[in-house]
């Protein structure tokens, strides 16, 4: 069986070369071409008849980087290869789950469809799973969701003296107790309330079992920062020590990133979207995923 062709779309070169590391496969190279108007042209460089190909495209601020993906995968179908995997750290459009107002969109189900008709497979990390139990629920080809918790309880574990886990809402639950877990942490869970894109309120505790710990927020995201900044601002107001926030994605809208080290606070991500805070790879995790899926889907092809 020839082995698989490796493509990064733009800016993810960094995690193609951790991922062809840990790989059989052969490295390509894709170009995207930018004409003055911001129309896209790939072009890929190798010959790919018979060829399965995977593309690597982290998905935070997806709007820019969709058309690009999605011609690419059609090209790759055209000019010859038999399978079109996509390798996806950070998966966009989960958090939509259902209409939240009157005449709203349910842009997951939307974005599933369509990476579902252009990919044979997808592999991400933690995508925002809340009210779908499963990727299978919105997409319609393998879709594998490998879990970063170890990596993170594991850093902790390193990296924090005496660490107390703090969820700055209900969704974060399913990741806090896992790394608390796994670090052997207590943790609490906060309750939020999400007031607008910008906005959110999150009830105050006393948390007197935080007395002399390191508080560590964790969450799945960190988009505009609010939920982790208003945590900050609570804990700062019980007498808190300096926190260290964690989070699988570092999406940081605005300037959302020097805000939360503003507060005195350690920033922490893993790799799924390339930032100066990426201390944790999930390269390895990627990679044993996307190992057993293109072997399953080549011998079914
Ligand atoms: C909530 O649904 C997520 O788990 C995160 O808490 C949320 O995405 C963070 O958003 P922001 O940084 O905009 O407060």
């Amino acid at each position: 069986m020839t082995r698989p062709l490796l493509l990064a779309m733009p800016g993810n070169d960094a995690m193609a070369a951790k991922l062809a590391g840990q790989l059989d496969t052969d490295v390509g190279t894709l170009e995207c071409h930018i004409f003055p108007d911001g129309e896209t042209l790939p072009r890929f460089a190798e010959d790919l008849v018979g060829r399965r190909v995977i593309l690597v495209c982290t998905l935070a601020r997806p709007n820019d980087k969709i058309l690009p993906l999605l011609f690419a995968a059609a090209a790759a179908r055209e000019l010859g290869a038999t399978q079109v995997g996509l390798v996806a750290p950070y998966l966009s459009y989960m958090r939509q789950d259902r209409r939240f107002h009157p005449g709203e969109a349910i842009t997951s189900r939307y974005f599933a469809a369509l990476l579902s008709r252009a990919f044979d497979w997808l592999v991400t990390i933690d995508p925002h799973l809340h009210r779908y139990k499963s990727l299978s629920e919105i997409y319609a080809v393998p879709a594998v969701a490998e879990r970063a918790e170890p990596l993170l309880g594991d850093w902790i574990a390193r990296n924090v003296k005496d660490p107390f886990l703090i969820g700055p809402d209900e969704e974060s639950r399913q990741w806090v107790e896992l790394v608390a877990r796994i670090c052997g942490a207590e943790y609490a869970v906060m309750t939020k309330q999400r007031l607008g894109d910008r906005a959110v309120r999150i009830v105050p505790e006393q948390m007197n079992r935080l007395a002399g710990k390191t508080p560590v927020l964790l969450d799945d995201i960190i988009s505009s920062g609010k939920t982790m900044l208003e945590t900050l601002r609570l804990l700062k107001l019980q007498g808190a020590k300096a926190a260290v926030a964690v989070a699988i994605h570092g999406v940081f809208a605005d300037d959302a990133d020097e805000l939360i080290r503003a507060c005195g606070a350690t920033l922490v991500t893993s790799n799924t979207v390339p930032h100066p805070t990426n201390a944790i790879d999930v390269s390895r995790l990627l990679a044993r995923a996307i190992t057993a899926l293109d072997q399953k889907m080549a011998f079914e092809h």
